[in-house]
């Protein structure tokens, strides 16, 4: 049988996540690939309810960062357990929008939590379920700090964090893909979407053949 594959994609909001996400997975069922697409927080029915209550509620501005943290890991334990490894397990490519580079980075990096605390949550989260390719779209925090504001959408509570926050986010993902190469890709977001579509394909084929021979 296929192996799984399991591809997180990070960034900072307004680095066109969603449009690479769109463009991989139209590439992959060409391919022949099942993918299964998940969004963190959320993916379940239980991460739902996290999403709406971390991103839309009112009583949400209360939360302290650990209460956060914990919400944020509470979502993807139960992804991993009730979509990801089964899903794997059948031989299909799961591409994440996010996964727990976002905590390390939003969570630990931004909001300063320590990181071994940070870090030992997040593995009791996934239990041994990491990406086999992480890409990391990379922009200016100033350029997403404008292109959310331009999109004249109500903002949620981490959009509307000052730069600064836009600021510690981006050189917490680039911090990450030094220290995890083998793991974690970043590509500049601000090339063409087609530039970046063609290199992503160009990685998730060559992880393909390494998970096969
Ligand atoms: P988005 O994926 O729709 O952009 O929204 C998710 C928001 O939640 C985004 O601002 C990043 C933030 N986030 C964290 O702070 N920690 C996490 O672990 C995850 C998954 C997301």
């Amino acid at each position: 049988m296929t192996p799984g594959l399991l591809i997180s994609f990070e960034g900072s909001e307004g680095c066109g996540k969603s449009t690479q996400i769109q463009r991989l997975r139209a590439r992959l069922e060409n391919a022949g690939r099942t993918v299964l697409m998940l969004r963190e927080p959320g993916g379940t029915l239980i991460g739902e309810h996290i999403r709406t209550l971390l991103q839309h509620t009112p009583e949400a501005a209360a939360l302290s960062p650990e209460a956060e943290l914990l919400l944020f890991a509470a979502s993807r334990a139960q992804l991993v357990r009730e979509k990801i490894r089964p899903s794997l397990d059948a031989g299909n490519v799961v591409v994440l929008d996010r996964f727990l580079d976002s905590t390390t980075v939003y969570q630990g990096i931004a909001r300063g939590l320590p990181l071994d605390s940070v870090h030992a949550i997040n593995h009791f989260a996934v239990g041994g379920t990491l990406p086999h390719l992480t890409i990391v779209l990379d922009m200016s925090a100033s350029a997403a700090w404008e292109r959310i504001r331009a999109s004249g959408r109500e903002l949620d509570r981490m959009e509307s964090e000052p730069l600064e926050f836009f600021e510690k986010v981006r050189q917490g993902y680039l911090h990450l893909a030094v220290e995890q190469p083998d793991r974690m890709v970043v590509l500049d977001a601000a090339q063409s979407p087609e530039a970046i579509e063609t290199q992503i394909w160009k990685l998730v084929e060559d992880r393909c053949h390494a998970l096969q021979s």
